[in-house]
Order: C-alpha cells, then sequence, then structure tokens
C-alpha cells in the first residue's frame, strides 16, 4: 500500500509498536456499526457499562484497587490533560471560575512526554511553570531534587500543583521512583498524576506489578490500551481516585443536555472536554475477552525475553553499547561512532522497508529505539534486524 507505514508489522519497531488485533478490529468495525454516543447513560446505557466493566478488569488485572474511576479517553495526552486539570481543581479551584493566574507550577522529570508539558500550556498553568526535574544515571526523576525545587516555588510564593511521574518514560522507559514522589507530593498538598501509558500494561505480569508500587497514593493514572495492550489506535484508560474533583472540574450541564435521570447513572460527558462518547471500549472489552489475563501475560513476556535477548547481542558486540537499561520491550543503544553514522545507520536500515525504527537523544547523543510490541513478531525478525544494522554500518 503506498504511502501507508505498516504499523501492524511484525518489524514494525518505532516509537511504541503495538498490535492491533483481530478481535480489537472487529470491536472497532462494530463500535462505528452502531454509532452510539454515550454523552449521557440513557443515551446508550452499554457505552458507560461495558466502559465501565472493561476499565474495571483492566484495572484489577494491574492490581489496582476499586476505589479508581475509569474513564476512556482517544490519547494519552488527553488523558493527562485531564490530570493536569484536576490539579487545578485540586488546589486552586477559584480557576474554573477565573482562569489561573500564573502562580500553580507543575513538576515532571527532563524524561517526561512532551505531552505533559503540551497538558500545562493547555490547561492555562503556562510553559514557564513547568519544571523539569533532573534524572539519574537510569532516567529517572530525582526525588530530592523535586523537592528542593518544590521549596524554591514555594519560598518564591508560588503554588506548587502537580506532580506528573513516569511509570516507563518515552525514551528509555525508567521507572520514576513514585513510593519517594508519593509523600512528596502529599507533604506539599499536589495532585500526583502517572503516566504509564506504556509500561501500565506490564504491571498485568506478577512479576511486573511493583511498577505501580506507589500509585495507589497518586491521583490519577494513565495507560493506553494502544501501547502494549493488542488495541488499534486509539484508545486510553484515565483513571482517577478522585471522581469528585474529575466532575467538579468538567461537569458543565445546559437544560438541552439534562440527563432527567437517576443521579446513580454515569452520564460520561460530566467527565471530560467532550461530550459525545465514542464506544471505543467495545474492542478494549473483545481483546480482554478474547485474550483472557493469561494469554496477555505471555504476549507481554514474550516481548520482554525478545528484548532481553536482543540487548545481549547489542552487549556481546564490541561495535554497540546499549546506552540504557531494558526494563520492558525497548532497546536503547548505539553504534560506537559518530551521530552522524547512527543517523545514517537508522536511514539506511528503514530504506530497505524490510524494518522501520527511531531514535532519541540521551546525554546530548544519539540513540536507537528497538520498540518491541506486535504479536507477530518472532526472533528471526529481531536477527534479521540486527544483521542490517551491522550490514549499515559496514558500508
Ligand atoms: C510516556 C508517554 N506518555 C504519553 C504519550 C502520548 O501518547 P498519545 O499518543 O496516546 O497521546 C506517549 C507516547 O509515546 C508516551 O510514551
Amino acid at each position: 500500500m503506498p504511502s501507508v507505514t505498516q504499523w501492524n508489522h511484525p518489524r514494525f519497531f518505532a516509537y511504541f509498536a503495538c498490535t492491533g488485533s483481530t478481535p480489537a478490529i472487529l470491536g472497532e468495525m462494530l463500535a462505528a456499526a452502531l454509532n452510539t454516543n454515550g454523552l449521557h447513560w440513557k443515551t446508550s446505557p452499554a457505552v458507560a457499562e461495558l466502559e465501565h466493566v472493561a476499565l474495571g478488569w483492566l484495572r484489577q488485572w494491574m492490581g489496582l484497587s476499586d476505589e479508581w474511576f475509569g474513564i476512556v479517553y482517544d490519547t494519552a495526552s488527553v488523558s493527562s490533560m485531564h490530570a493536569i486539570a484536576c490539579a487545578r481543581e485540586f488546589v486552586a479551584p477559584e480557576a474554573r471560575v477565573e482562569g489561573s493566574r500564573a502562580d500553580l507550577i507543575l513538576y515532571t522529570s527532563e524524561q517526561a512526554h512532551s505531552s505533559i508539558e503540551k497538558g500545562a500550556i493547555t490547561v492555562g498553568l503556562g510553559q514557564n511553570n513547568v519544571r523539569k526535574v533532573p534524572v539519574d544515571a537510569e532516567f529517572r526523576m530525582k526525588p530530592e531534587a523535586l523537592e528542593a525545587l518544590v521549596q524554591q516555588d514555594v519560598a518564591a510564593g508560588k503554588r506548587p500543583c502537580c506532580v506528573v511521574a513516569t511509570v516507563g518514560t518515552t525514551s528509555t522507559t525508567s521507572i520514576d521512583p513514585l513510593t519517594q514522589i508519593a509523600p512528596i507530593a502529599e507533604k506539599y498538598k499536589m495532585w500526583l498524576h502517572v503516566d504509564a501509558a506504556y509500561a501500565g500494561a506490564a504491571a498485568i505480569l506478577p512479576e511486573y506489578r511493583y511498577i505501580l508500587d506507589g500509585a495507589e497514593r497518586a491521583h490519577s493514572l494513565v495507560v493506553n490500551a494502544h501501547k502494549w495492550l493488542l488495541t488499534p489506535i486509539d484508545l486510553s484508560a484515565f483513571y482517577t481516585r478522585r471522581r469528585d474533583i474529575l466532575r467538579r472540574a468538567f461537569s458543565l450541564v445546559p437544560e438541552y443536555l439534562h440527563p432527567n435521570l437517576d443521579p446513580r447513572a454515569t452520564d460520561l460527558m460530566d467527565y471530560g472536554v467532550p461530550l459525545g462518547h465514542r464506544f471505543r471500549a467495545l474492542k478494549l472489552w473483545f481483546v480482554l475477552r478474547y485474550f483472557g489475563q493469561e494469554r496477555i501475560q505471555k504476549i507481554l513476556r514474550t516481548h520482554i525475553q525478545l528484548a532481553q535477548r536482543f540487548a545481549h547481542l547489542v552487549d556481546a558486540d564490541p561495535d554497540f553499547e546499549r546506552v540504557a537499561p531494558t526494563p520492558f520491550s525497548i532497546v536503547c543503544f548505539r553504534y560506537k561512532g559518530t551521530d552522524e553514522q547512527n543517523k545514517k545507520m537508522l536511514d539506511t536500515i528503514n530504506a530497505t522497508g524490510r524494518v522501520f525504527m527511531s531514535h532519541t537523544m540521551l546525554n546530548g547523543r544519539v540513540a536507537v529505539r528497538l520498540a518491541i510490541g506486535n504479536l507477530a513478531t518472532t526472533w528471526e525478525d529481531l536477527l534479521e534486524t540486527w544483521e542490517l544494522l551491522k550490514e549499515a554500518v559496514r558500508r
């Protein structure tokens, strides 16, 4: 297909590779055919109810308690933007009526996804009020640096508002230390949001449950099904322990949208910017029903094992080096040459059309990212990729 990049291909290793699985594709088609809009409970009760069921299963599988209320948005960027709006409502409820003053501060690490800063721009905190907390040698937020920045801001008369910690950063999949960040957020009465857009799915594995240690003290968390949960773009699961704050931040009901219903029914329009609510949860429900917890665990483990094996290849080759730990299914590495040579290597292998990979910058140097997330990826695909890389540097 000309001009269509095959994101569903087993050798698509760029960004966060993801599988649009068959059940999810059918769920997507069915949602389009039904064309329901779940803005109110009564406008299609199944939309709200099935979303509740599917997000409840995912929550339980990730080991989160039933304190968490879930809602589906399109992307993690939008989920985190809603979290930042909640933070504003939590710390500065007057802002809903009066607008933000320029004194609310958001803290996130230097390695956080750009969507966090965009969220702060959109919600009106302003880019100048985003603090990028330094990271340690393994690209994790330094809690002591976070607290020092907060103290400086308090001394300067600012209002610390929100901390966004990342579980699985975009460049290297590093894990911010939630158990140390949560007490700081509590001490300064800030909203704590966890961006687990990619790696949150790994918490479905008992041996990876620890990645969400401390998340039970956070106020909100996002995990994308369209990253590592077999679901085609888009589906972002947003959870909050403060459903009341989310509602307070976003509910605005004109007469023509009065639900006239039992107040216990969830009207999804009250929990976010969009009025209309697509039946996105149907495809996630299909995925969770079709694969089941054990099969999903097996798939995640396979991806992690493939990444570990590839990391060993890199480590064993004197011409290459790994430039970050490999906790999940992403391997960050570079050819031991110049940035230009690394960029050329990447361009060369991508130009073959056999494989697609992307890059990042780490400690001022170009690093290549190999992201595994496709159901059909095999060890042979990785061996072929490795050969292509070595051939590209020999040229
Ligand atoms: C950690 C993290 N957060 C947020 C995002 C944004 O995701 P989305 O495209 O769903 O907005 C990404 C995308 O890669 C990400 O890696």
